[in-house]
């Protein structure tokens, strides 16, 4: 039980699943109400570790505007840029202490403006990330309302007065005791915070509040941002009367926070206020989100949002209960039903999303390929062929276009994450398995995916330079930009190839998907199919060379991509290498 209870974001994989069998059937064709977020590729731009331009190691806007041309010329659309806002960094721009300001590191107003104008000059859509399930404890509101029982903002908080007790357990994802309610002594009264005792939770039930939030969201709106992003958005309403967990979400908080009373209410408000009012792409952190309630957050008619990331593919490798830990039992034909599942929820409505890598994760390479040398390069490519073949909007982390890997740091005082450092600290005080922890950390840490951008094979791989604030992954003397370019073969040119083939088949956005040959352990196969045109997508996922049967109507036609060099088609029947990738016709 206490297992559980660990201090990490990824317990946020903690959703249930399973689908009906009724949904599962069903061969209706795919929905074809195109929109543009539906056929863009997303960019995902860590600005801390992006590229810094004043040397003082920590990445910022005017080294993200040096870099818009080879964004550019990637081939994407959209630029996803992590919080920039004016921020303490308890947890790297997650506790924003004033939304309508720049964070000093990042650069100012004017770098932002220009950071905007430098997009929109390139034809990409820049989407913000939006944090307002909590804010900073340095922000105004919260400086406020911890004062004085009687102060105004005391509303827009969620304390609880110590006169009634210790108040009902709440779990915290960041919290050195796990404990979501921190005591203060000023009023005497335990505030509530589901992430780290800096980022108390704002109390959304209270109007003033969501006019707070609606009113910021029109202030970058209406400078031109083009959508958000919006973090822990399933966790916004609460039950305020605060009773015990109910039973049946005993070991799993992320889904009980993600049902609070008002949630649907507040997204449509939210909707009517500011999202109905522009032409913008709107993307939920769905942590605690059962694919049961999907659609409760994306179909249209309810109109709430456009899409919203699950967290079940992220979860595949991790140890169940335990999400700082990864699994060395995990299997290959688990994480394809895990696609299927999600791809079907969305077929008549709604729309997906897919990512294999985020800023809360290790490297897509390192978990869900193969990074030692003979495999790096195959792996990679076949994984971009995976995220830019899938009915939903693909989502790519920056450095994985050139097969960023995990850095795998053995020594706590490399880590700067405050996910790992309290889990740890809290292990050592319980006389845990810190060997154990590091190892796994190693793994499945989230400071893996945020080592500086590989920029060259030069000091600090080009990204600062001054002293990097997170350290510079040493295989960045093979690893890098400056290579890739040159290399017609590298994984950047691949994926570049890779973004054209999705741009040129409408099938690869909008085409129905069905899986193939399920419990084949080894390859991930499936079609796309689109008025009449069938492409096959096959991925291997293994060592070693693997057959893949194909029904016998199947013609095997042209082949649009192959990641190696020779064809894998062989009769009427696929045998793929370690880790090749292709996409083939099959059908008119
Ligand atoms: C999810 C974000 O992606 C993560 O980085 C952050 O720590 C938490 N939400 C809290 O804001």
């Amino acid at each position: 039980m206490k297992r559980f209870f660990v201090l990490t974001i990824l317990a946020m994989l903690a959703t249930s699943c399973g689908n009906s069998s009724a949904e599962r059937q069903s061969a209706a064709p795919a929905s074809l109400h195109k929109a543009w977020w539906k056929e863009v590729v997303v960019y995902q731009v860590y600005p801390r570790s992006f590229k810094d331009s004043d040397g003082d190691g920590v990445g910022d806007l005017k080294g993200l505007i040096s870099q818009l041309d080879y964004i550019k010329s990637l081939g994407v659309d959209v630029v996803w840029l992590n919080p920039i806002y004016a921020s303490p960094n308890d947890d790297n721009g997650y506790d924003i202490s004033d939304y309508r300001a720049i964070m000093p590191e990042m650069g100012t107003m004017a770098d932002f403006d220009a950071l905007l104008k430098g997009m929109h000059e390139r034809g990409i859509k820049l989407v913000m990330d939006l944090v307002v399930n909590h804010c900073s404890d340095d922000h105004e509101w919260f400086k406020q309302s911890r004062s004085g029982r009687n102060n105004g903002y005391r509303d827009y908080f969620h304390w609880w007065p110590a006169e009634k007790g210790t108040p009902p357990k709440r779990w915290s994802f960041f919290d050195e005791e796990s404990n979501a309610w921190h005591f203060d002594r000023t009023t005497e009264a335990y505030y509530l915070h589901y992430f780290s005792r800096k980022q108390p939770d704002l109390n959304w039930e209270n109007p003033k509040v969501r006019q707070e939030v609606y009113g910021l969201m029109k202030f970058w709106l209406d400078k031109g941002v083009d959508g958000f992003r919006m973090d822990v958005i399933p966790f916004i309403s609460k039950d305020t009367t605060f009773p015990p967990l109910p039973a049946e979400y005993n070991g799993n908080y992320p889904a009980y926070y993600a049902k609070g009373p008002h949630l649907h209410e507040f997204l449509q408000e939210m909707n009517r206020e500011v999202l109905s009012k522009y032409d913008l792409m709107t993307v939920g952190e769905g942590a605690g989100v059962a694919v049961e309630d999907a659609l409760k957050f994306v179909d249209e008619d309810r109109k709430e949002l456009q899409t919203f990331f699950h967290f079940e593919v992220s979860d595949w490798g991790r140890r169940k209960g335990d999400f700082m830990y990864p699994d060395s039992s995990r299997r290959l034909p688990d994480l394809k039903a895990v696609f299927d599942k999600w791809d079907k929820v969305f077929e008549h409505k709604g729309w997906g999303t897919v990512y294999l890598g985020n800023h809360d994760q290790s490297r897509m390479v390192s978990r869900y390929g193969n990074d030692t040398p003979p495999y790096r390069d195959s792996s990679a490519k076949m994984l971009h062929t995976l995220l830019l073949t899938m009915r939903a909007t693909p989502y790519i982390y920056f450095g994985d276009e050139i097969g960023m890997s995990n850095i795998r740091f053995t020594d706590i005082r490399d880590y700067r994450d405050l996910a790992t450092i309290n889990y740890y600290k809290r292990l050592k005080k319980e006389g845990g398995n810190l060997a154990e922890f590091l190892a796994g950390q190693a793994e499945v840490s989230r400071d893996n995916g945020r080592t500086p951008m590989q920029w060259n094979a030069g000091l600090n791989a080009g990204f600062t330079r001054g002293t990097p604030w997170l350290k510079v992954n040493p295989n960045h003397a093979t690893i890098n930009v400056e290579g890739a370019e040159k290399d017609p073969n590298s994984i950047l040119n691949y994926f570049r190839k890779m973004i054209r083939l999705r741009k040129t088949e409408p099938a690869l956005v909008y085409g129905k998907f069905d899986l193939l040959d399920a419990e084949n352990p080894d390859v991930f196969a499936y079609t796309r199919s689109l008025e009449g045109r069938t492409l096959l997508v096959a991925l291997s996922f293994s060592t070693k060379g693997s057959s893949v049967a194909l029904p016998a109507r199947f013609k095997t036609g042209k082949l649009l991509i192959n990641n190696l060099t020779e064809s894998p088609v062989q009769g009427n029947g696929l045998m793929l290498k370690p880790y090749q990738a292709v996409v083939l016709e099959v059908g008119k």
